[in-house]
């Protein structure tokens, strides 16, 4: 189990750590929780000893723990240090030595990473000392969580509202989750449904959610690599830390795959992408009469097929879905399209295919079938990142 220490500071925003200190809790995580004593004013230390499990931390002198040792035990166990929300009192207090309650004790002595997410009203997130002391955290490898821009608490529009919760545990995750096997790679997905326009008002697509190639995009991400999405219409929640390029039409995935693949060590390609499109998009709403209609189609460019043929010394995964012949008709596609491996699945077999949040896949390589159980897509994606790293 992971150790986090969460520090709460005297923003308004602190009633947004209880959600962040739960959600690390149900995810695993040993959640300390430490409080100053104006964040103590806004928000119980009950309520974080609730929601984690342990005893939440206020004061250096507090009668019941020994704090003068427990400061520097839970610097010594910790993974990670969040302060969520951060003012600007901590801030400046971190970024020049000051070292007076539990909170600015304990992160002085921590050697891990250190998250600050700062949470004020604008003016004071702007001013010039508040952005030096960031800066100054900042080049002593402190990551700080950007503020969201809206409608302050104090009824100000702008800069310093503490981002969703779960956002922030995302740097928490994307820190401790897993070893950075893929340090250093740059992998490029593509995800979601095309949309081959007919009119201003139709278009001809297919059932893609974008989950699958979503949950292969944030694997990676986890596990170190900088990452490109390249997605078409989708239903899921993007990954975050990745660089989402979205698209409409099968043209301009392909042309955004190409512009990004010459930088990329591993692709793939969980994409549906449409195989015809419209011959010509009319520029006005098509009207119906009284007859059938017929749309002329022509081929895509195979996206996956040029790859293969300029693939150099890139690994080249692709999807394969089928209805009938699964293992037979992927087998073909490795070959013809020059694939290091392709992930087959049957939409007939229950759990399997779009839209779901679990798939059933089968792995074809050059050298051999792995045939996995059904497995939720982000279980799906590890076993295929785990098979693209031993190639
Ligand atoms: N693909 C692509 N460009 C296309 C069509 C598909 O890159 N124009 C990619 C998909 O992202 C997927 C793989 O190719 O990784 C699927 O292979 P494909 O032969 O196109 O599958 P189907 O269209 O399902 O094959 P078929 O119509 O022959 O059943």
């Amino acid at each position: 189990m992971k150790n986090v220490i969460l520090g709460v500071t005297g923003s308004i925003a602190a009633y947004k750590a209880a959600i962040v200190a739960h959600t690390l809790y149900k995810n695993y995580y040993n959640v300390n929780v430490i409080m100053t004593k104006n964040a103590c004013e806004l928000i119980t230390p009950l309520t974080f000893e609730r929601l984690t499990n342990n005893k939440c931390i206020v004061e250096t002198f507090d009668k019941g723990i020994q704090y003068d040792v427990k400061h520097i035990s839970l610097a010594k166990q910790a993974d990670a240090v969040l302060i969520a929300p951060a003012t600007a009192n901590i801030i400046g207090k971190l970024a020049n030595g000051i070292a007076d309650d539990m909170l600015s004790t304990t992160v002085m002595a921590c050697k891990c990473k250190v998250f600050i997410a700062p949470a004020m009203n604008t003016a004071m997130y702007e001013n010039p000392i508040v952005q030096a002391n960031i800066e100054k955290l900042k080049s002593f490898g402190c990551v700080f969580i950007e503020p969201d821009t809206g409608l302050l608490a104090c009824g100000d529009v702008g800069k310093g509202k503490l981002p969703d919760p779960e956002y922030i545990c995302e740097y928490i995750y994307r820190e401790l989750e897993r070893e950075k096997t893929l340090s250093g790679k740059k992998v490029l997905v593509t995800a979601g449904a095309t949309c081959e326009a007919i009119d201003p008002v139709r278009y001809i697509t297919n059932y893609s959610s974008g989950k699958m190639g979503f949950a292969v995009a944030y694997e990676a991400m986890l596990r170190g690599a900088k990452v490109t999405v390249v997605a078409g219409h989708t239903e899921a929640k993007e990954p975050p830390f990745c660089n989402v390029i979205k698209v409409k039409s099968a043209k301009e995935m392909f042309n955004a795959v190409k512009s990004e693949f010459e930088s990329c060590d591993i692709v793939v390609k969980a994409a549906a992408v449409a195989d015809y499109t419209p011959v010509s998009t009319a520029d006005n709403k098509l009207k119906k009469s009284d007859d059938d209609m017929s749309i002329p189609l022509k081929r895509t460019d195979d996206i996956l097929g040029w790859l293969g043929k300029n693939k150099k010394d890139k690994i080249l995964c692709g999807f394969s879905m089928e209805t009938e012949n699964m293992l037979e008709n992927s087998q073909k596609k490795l070959e013809k399209k020059n694939l290091d491996m392709i992930c087959a699945n049957n939409l007939k077999v229950s759990g399997a295919g779009f839209k779901s949040d679990t798939n059933v896949i089968t792995l074809i390589t050059k050298s051999g079938v792995t045939e996995l159980p059904i497995m939720s897509k982000s279980d799906c994606a590890k076993a295929i990142l785990d098979k693209l790293s031993e190639l």
